[in-house]
């Protein structure tokens, strides 16, 4: 059992306050030509948030009945956190909505005594609402797993200050960093990554909004690279189409600089049937011409190597040998070293599994 403590959340009726604590405060202007997408296609309220049905469903009810607790919203980047929150504040507070959120990056650089300082600037101001929305203020803490251990718990001490008038929404990527006494205050929340049918429909949506030419391979191809961040997928799709009047997966994978399936079949190709010296000569071409690393070959080619037939043991071994490969280009190695090094790999496979046919 979460350790919450529910308050209930008396309506009152009193004056606005300033927010003099507020750092930058989420857009209001949606519409603004030339903004990124991101922004602009932020959901504006709880029923606009894709996926996370029960989560949202939950926050949504803990809102309508007055009984927010405190937060703790974990997960990998791009699934929703932030926009959760603002969302829910907007519901809370409606049109005094920006004073009556502070939003704050833990990682900032000017430390976590701003920080503090900050929230207990906000938090000890007297709120007050109109119109029966929430007086209770809210307190988003973004890049909360940045925070040191002794920064967390002053944070708990400040949580527990100001519960009576202030509620704390933690967001991070990985819940293990947020101490025990600070998780048990928060009722935890975690996002998935999107999956892909979420990804395609918000993204359907977006195309729809925006009159975009987008084939489904393009479509197809966004979904996959972004794998289950949206923030991702509405970025590569912003910039692919300023690149491009129709967006293909060719021109998605050349915005992105990523290797498409198609050019790592050719070179798994070469790589099974060349010659080392036709094999060298040809991928540097594609690379030359397509403007890739040889990192993100390497790091595409084992999809290959799993649909190709051969004994378990060699299979291992070139896996392995990529492996290294990509671990020592992590570290700078010359890529035409490296190149010689993938061909070689493959002419021993090759050689092995001439030696195991027989
Ligand atoms: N679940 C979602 N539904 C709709 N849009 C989303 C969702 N998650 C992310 N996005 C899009 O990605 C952007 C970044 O989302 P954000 O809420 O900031 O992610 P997080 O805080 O998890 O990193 C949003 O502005 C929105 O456009
Ligand atoms: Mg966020």
């Amino acid at each position: 059992m979460e350790d919450t403590a529910f308050m209930e959340i008396d309506e009152q009726f009193s004056l606005p306050n300033l927010n003099r604590g507020k750092e930058k405060i989420v857009n209001d202007a949606p519409d603004k030509k030339n903004a990124p997408w991101v922004e602009k296609y932020r959901p504006q309220s709880l029923a606009d948030v894709a996926a996370h049905k029960d989560i949202i469903e939950t926050i949504d009810r803990l809102t309508s009945e007055n009984r927010l607790p405190h937060l703790l919203l974990y997960g990998p980047p791009g699934t929703g956190k932030t926009s959760t929150v603002l969302a829910m504040a907007r519901k809370l507070y409606g049109s005094q909505y920006q004073n009556m959120i502070l939003e704050l990056n833990a990682s900032d650089d000017r430390g976590i005594d701003v920080v503090r300082m900050q929230i207990q600037d906000f938090a000890s101001t007297q709120s007050f609402s109109f119109s029966g929305k929430s007086n209770v203020k809210l307190v988003l803490l973004d890049e909360a797993d940045a925070m040191t251990k002794d920064a967390q718990f002053s944070l708990r001490r400040i949580i527990e200050k100001y519960t009576k008038s202030t509620r704390f929404a933690l967001i991070c990527n990985y819940v293990h960093k947020i101490i025990p006494a600070l998780q048990s205050r928060c009722t935890r929340f975690r996002f998935a990554p999107l999956d892909a049918a979420n990804v395609t429909q918000r993204l359907r949506h977006i195309i729809n909004a925006e009159q975009l030419d987008v084939t489904e391979g393009g479509l197809s191809a966004i979904v996959r690279l972004s794998s289950g961040d949206m923030r991702k997928a509405l970025n590569i799709l912003q910039s692919t189409q300023m690149a491009s009047p129709q967006i293909t997966e060719e021109a998605v994978y050349l915005c992105t600089g990523n290797p498409m399936p198609k050019d790592i079949e050719r070179i798994s190709f070469w790589l099974l049937n060349e010659s080392f010296s036709n094999a060298y000569l040809y991928i540097s071409e594609m690379k030359t011409a397509k403007g890739l690393a040889l990192v993100d070959i390497i790091r595409e080619i084992p999809m290959f190597i799993f649909n190709i037939k051969m004994p378990e043991t060699i299979r291992v071994q070139l896996i392995n040998a990529l492996a290294d490969i990509e671990y020592r280009l992590a570290f700078g190695t010359n890529e035409k070293l490296q190149l010689g090094s993938l061909i070689s790999a493959f002419t021993h496979t090759r050689a092995a599994l001439v030696a195991a046919a027989k």
